[in-house]
């Protein structure tokens, strides 16, 4: 290659890695998988190998990326926030090690491999124990401040344990990884799916979106975690070795990584790194590799750093399982809403362990990004270890026998036209009769998102629908009128049937929400039904809800339910088949329990919670705030359970913020009640 081919590959090569690097961090949606990208990283950094007079400081191959989005302050890390080397070869970890056997001239030394956890970094600052705030990386040099999002993970503690033999550091930048587990990004991806909107392509993106979301309010409905792996800034200077640093945060009550490898010399890091391999798939997140750090805090002062990571350590990436095969056919499933998604119907492949035969394409603009044909051989990858997803076609294998695929025009279950709303991306069957929306409607009005009736699995509903019992979901509330004919299906039914007609019975006073949430109105979640069961209080209010009562002069009158959600709750309640459901549903005694009742000032975040107070607040006594919660509708209590909403918290709290931690509750601050009140 002539240097002014190199020098043209190295520009278009860093314009490929700078586009990425803003997908990636600014707006959490690569286009590409991360090992591609690793890929595009390693080829730019060969050619600036080769091609040293083309080197340049603004090369994203020696710069870490930018997460810092308009929106947020600034903070500027009292230490610099590095990134890490990677590799995916076991002879490139083996030469990181001999590199420092040549700076330490010893083949003995000692390292730390711990799970590299798939999240955004983040720097938090505790200040005499006390947690000031909660920095993402940024440019290394300065981050956007999302302390106030932060500060709804439950796994961060607002004070830390401080004890004689381990008192808590003066001042601390501690660095770590927030992240969701892959089961809760399920659930939100799931329900992203039922509202038609886009979804996210794997935890870590999902992780990334919600901390830069603008509403903390939001934030605390996805439940974020956070994990502790190293010490930016630390006065006085705390442990000695990395080994250490993971015993010392613990005593601090900090979360830390489940499990890391001491060991020594490379021979050990490579039976840890393979154990961890090995390991990694019984973890709730996502791991991606595992990172080898040198154990001393004095060697790794030696080995020092690069403009973009340290000497002293380097992440070994686990290389995807990925797996080649032919799309035979396109079929399409339709959800409860009418959402209709197209499903890839693969030639069986084994991956990780499973067989792969059908994979989601989501829906139809997935299909046009990724140029998917049927016939076409693609690449399935696992996302999170849990769910497959095409990666991409193999363009060189398509032949001229691979078809376009046209999205259908009519529901494939009931030949009604189907229909794409403005803004969405998701195409609809409008039909209410659709026999498969009915019998999705019906699974979701009893699953454990909704009335979680037990003993009416998919196989019964089916019977049920078949047999013409159950035509709607005010029917099942008639199945009790049906009891021989439900006991003439089998022997030894009698049992069962009799626990399910009294799960029934029971669910007719279930929350109010969940029966909101029963319903499958289009884009309505299990936050939207929150938040409009507080608001609300009942089915015939929401029923008969206006649009100006969702949306005024321009603005949301119900926190987290916007204007376009009030206009599709209006539509469908404008329905006289929907006013008939809440009406029969009445008529057959379903009676949700309503949240606290609204309050004259009335407000979704106090509506109908319980706060627990604990400690003193720096400005407002016990009385002041307990006064606050109640006329805004919330309540308080004096015991934290698994049922309290959140925990107010002050200086000197004590064993309810254990317990707070111990049950996963939110606990907030007095800056941050302020907040809420004043946006209430
Ligand atoms: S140490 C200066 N340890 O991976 C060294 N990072 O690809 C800082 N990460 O920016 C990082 N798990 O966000 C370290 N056990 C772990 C990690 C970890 C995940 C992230 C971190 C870092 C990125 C580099």
């Amino acid at each position: 290659m002539t240097p002014a081919d190199a020098k043209k590959r190295i520009a278009d090569l860093r314009a490929q890695v700078a586009h990425h690097n803003e997908l990636y961090y600014r707006h959490a949606q690569p286009e590409i998988a991360d090992c591609d990208y690793d890929v595009l990283v390693q080829e730019l950094r060969d050619f600036e190998k080769q091609f040293p007079q083309f080197a340049s400081k603004d090369s994203p191959s020696i710069r870490v990326g930018d997460d810092r989005l308009e929106g947020f302050v600034q903070y500027r890390h009292r230490q610099l926030m590095q990134s890490l080397d990677n590799t995916y070869s076991e002879e490139e970890l083996r030469a990181f090690h001999q590199r420092l056997v040549k700076l330490f001239e010893r083949e003995d030394l000692d390292y730390v491999v711990e799970p590299k956890i798939d999240g955004l970094a983040v720097s938090v600052t505790y200040e005499k124990g006390q947690l000031i705030r909660a920095v993402t990386r940024g440019n290394g040099e300065t981050g956007d401040d999302t302390t106030a999002n932060a500060r709804t993970i439950y796994a961060l503690p607002l004070q830390l344990k401080s004890t004689t033999a381990h008192p808590a550091p003066e001042a601390m930048e501690i660095r770590g990884e927030i992240y969701l587990t892959t089961a809760e990004f399920q659930r939100i991806n799931k329900e992203r799916e039922e509202e038609g909107i886009a979804l996210y392509a794997n935890p870590r993106n999902l992780a990334a979106g919600t901390i830069k979301q603008l509403d903390s309010r939001e934030v605390a409905k996805r439940k974020l975690e956070i994990v502790f792996y190293g010490i930016g800034f630390c006065e006085p200077a705390m442990a000695g070795s990395q080994s250490e640093f993971h015993q010392l945060v613990k005593t601090w009550g900090l979360p830390t990584v489940e499990k890391y490898w001491p060991v020594r010399g490379i021979d050990e890091v490579w039976s840890a790194v393979s154990e961890l391999d090995q390991l990694r798939h019984g973890f709730s997140y996502g791991t991606d590799g595992a990172v080898v750090k040198l154990d001393s805090f004095a060697q790794q002062r030696t080995a020092g750093r690069t403009s973009k990571a340290p000497r002293w350590a380097i992440a070994y990436k686990f290389v995807p399982q990925r797996a080649e095969t032919q799309i035979k056919a396109i079929t399409v499933q339709v959800g409860r809403t009418g959402v209709l998604t197209p499903v890839a119907e693969l030639d069986p492949v084994i991956l990780s362990g499973t067989t792969i035969s059908r994979v989601m394409l989501h829906n139809r603009e997935e299909i046009a990004r990724k140029n998917i044909c049927i016939g076409d051989y693609v690449f399935v990858e696992k996302a999170g270890e849990i769910i497959p997803v095409v990666i991409n076609v193999n363009k060189s294998r398509r032949t001229p026998a691979c078809q376009v695929y046209e999205f259908p025009i009519k529901c494939p279950f009931c030949n009604t036209p189907v229909v794409q709303f403005n803004g969405e991306v998701a195409i609809r069957c409008p039909s209410p009769n659709c026999p498969t929306q009915v019998r999705r409607r019906l699974g979701h009005f009893v699953s454990k998102a909704a009335l979680h009736i037990d003993g009416l699995g998919s196989a019964m509903i089916d019977e049920m629908v078949e047999k013409g019992w159950v035509k709607a979901i005010p029917d099942l509330f008639r199945l009790r009128l049906r009891r021989e004919e439900l006991l003439a299906r089998g022997k030894n039914v009698e049992k069962s049937t009799d626990n399910l007609l009294d799960a029934i019975d029971k669910a007719k006073t279930v929350e109010l929400w969940r029966v909101i949430h029963g319903l499958s109105i289009p884009h309505v979640g299990t936050a939207a039904s929150k938040d409009l069961a507080a608001h609300f209080g009942g089915l015939e209010a929401l029923a008969g809800a206006k649009l100006d009562d969702f949306f005024r002069e321009k603005k949301s009158v119900i926190t987290g339910i916007g204007g376009r959600m009030g206009k599709v709750i209006v539509e469908f309640f404008s329905e006289p088949r929907n006013r008939e459901l809440v009406t029969e549903l009445l008529q057959m005694s379903v009676r949700p329990q309503a949240p606290a009742k609204k309050a004259a000032g009335y407000s979704t975040v106090f509506a109908g919670k319980t706060f627990v107070l604990t400690g003193t607040l720096p400005s407002l006594t016990r009385e002041e705030a307990t006064g606050k919660i109640e006329a805004l509708g919330g309540k308080v209590s004096d015991i934290v359970s698994k049922k309290t909403n959140f925990v107010l918290a002050g200086g000197g709290a004590g064993s309810k913020l254990d317990k707070a931690r111990e049950f996963g509750v939110p606990v907030i601050d007095e800056t941050e009640f302020a907040r809420w009140l004043n946006e209430k």
